[in-house]
């Protein structure tokens, strides 16, 4: 199958159509002849390298009604993805290579994106004794990133160990960084407005304590340390010490917290509950830095769909979580390239490059240049449109961004030169 896409700008540069052909970019050039090819038009069109997430929740296993793998899948790809990392708090927990192995087969199957395992660091996500990690690395699925997120791995001896048994299976351990002493029946950012809205609060040094800790271990052993769902400025400052040291340390952070603060929890509307909180605008300006200069390196969704019954009530009784695979790099584009905080050849760096080199895929992230996999995504960055949960392709509803008018729309996702999405719409 061979494909041409003419009059598209690579990165937002000059323009130019590429040849596609058995799955890699075999051509790109101006006025290339189209022949047999099936044509794309270009035109106003940026291109860019397949996004990668490192924070998906597919809920399957175990929470179907919530989410399928090839739901999720399919929001994936019409968000521009070509690989997300499936979290392993599903039930059963991914803590096995069996598990793992489902889950990547489902993927498989559903064939929009590549879905990429990752596998509890704890038995159960208990935090009491390691999983069968080199199992699990070694099964079909070759997992890579470990976690127990939704838990933090609280226990340092344990989490010392996990790093240990990760550096040598050249893995990393994904921290979801709460300390649980601190964070008992919180609900939102401790601050003014939790003490005035009467809901206990969740304090950044909640964060802070694991992240400053997880990066001496980390220092200690010489392994690599993935930081989950960063979400306050002093978060950012222990990664930036970190990192100016030569720890192997690298973090993510989520779409809401580049745009949310706590403000909408005075709403009481349990869309925007969600773990860890919604933080202030002096974080959310730290954190929109801290992905500019580099020291946070990704971008991942944390897109946590939930059924209507787990959502839909008093918000101390609401399940955290929130979508974010379809509207991430709509997100990305206002908060970080439209104030100038970062150009396409930064976003596909921090959405899948970065994110790609930390999960160790080998076809993903990889530069629009001739011979490499042909995973990227069109995006028309001056549509704009106002998101509706109903027509979402999740099988969740719970979008913090319903009735928010977004910039950018990702027109056509190619995985493997195959199109998952065209014109807007998912192929399957
Ligand atoms: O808000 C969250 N939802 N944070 C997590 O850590 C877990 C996630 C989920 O699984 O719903
Ligand atoms: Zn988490």
């Amino acid at each position: 199958m061979s494909l041409l896409i003419t009059n598209v700008r690579p990165y937002g540069e000059d323009a130019v159509d590429i040849r596609i052909a058995d799955g890699v970019i075999a051509e790109i050039g101006t006025g290339l002849d189209a022949g047999d090819a099936d044509v794309v038009d270009g035109t106003g069109l940026v291109a860019l390298p397949g996004l990668v997430d490192l924070h998906t929740h597919l809920r399957e296993p175990g929470r179907e009604d919530a989410e399928t793998v090839e739901t999720g899948s399919r929001a994936a790809a019409l968000g521009g993805f070509t690989a997300v990392h499936a979290m392993a708090n599903t039930d059963p927990v991914a803590d096995t290579a069996g598990v793992v192995e489902q889950v990547w087969r489902l993927g498989q199957q559903a064939g929009l994106v590549d879905v990429v395992p990752v596998g509890a660091v704890t038995v159960g996500l208990r935090g009491e004794r390691l999983a069968e990690l080199g199992a699990m690395a070694d099964s079909a699925a070759r997992v890579r990133v470990f976690s127990d997120d939704g838990h933090c791995v609280a226990d340092p001896a344990l989490m010392r160990r996990a790093l240990e048994y990760v550096k040598a299976l050249d893995g990393v351990v994904a921290q979801h960084a709460e300390e649980p002493r601190l964070t008992v029946g919180a609900q939102m950012n401790e601050g003014d407005r939790s003490a005035r809205l009467g809901l206990t609060g969740w304090p950044a040094a909640a964060e802070e304590a694991v992240i400053a800790r997880d990066v001496l271990l980390a220092g200690h052993v010489g392994a690599r340390l993935h930081v989950c769902h960063v979400s306050t400025a002093g978060s950012v400052e222990i990664l930036r010490w970190a990192k100016s040291r030569g720890v192997q340390v690298t973090a993510e952070v989520t779409p809401h917290h580049l745009l949310l603060t706590d403000a909408l929890a005075e709403t009481y509307d349990p869309v925007y509950k969600v773990n860890p909180p919604l933080r202030t605008d002096a974080d959310v300006q730290a954190l929109r830095a801290g992905l500019a200069d580099g020291t946070i390196d990704a971008v991942a969704t944390d897109h946590a769909p939930h059924a209507v019954e787990d959502k839909e009530s008093e918000w101390a009784a609401a399940r955290p979580g929130m979508l974010g695979l379809e509207q991430a790099l709509a997100i990305v584009v206002q908060t970080m390239v439209e104030p100038g905080l970062l150009d396409w050849r930064g976003v596909a760096d921090r959405m899948s490059v970065r994110p790609a080199g930390i999960g160790r895929l080998d076809s993903h992230g990889r530069p629009l240049a001739v011979g490499e996999p042909a995973n990227l995504l069109l995006l028309d960055p001056t549509h704009r449109a106002t998101v509706d949960p109903a027509a979402l392709a999740s099988r969740s509803r719970n979008s913090p961004y319903a009735g928010r008018e977004l910039p950018g729309r990702v027109v056509a996702t190619f995985l493997r030169g195959v199109p998952t999405v065209l014109d807007g719409k998912a192929q399957k």
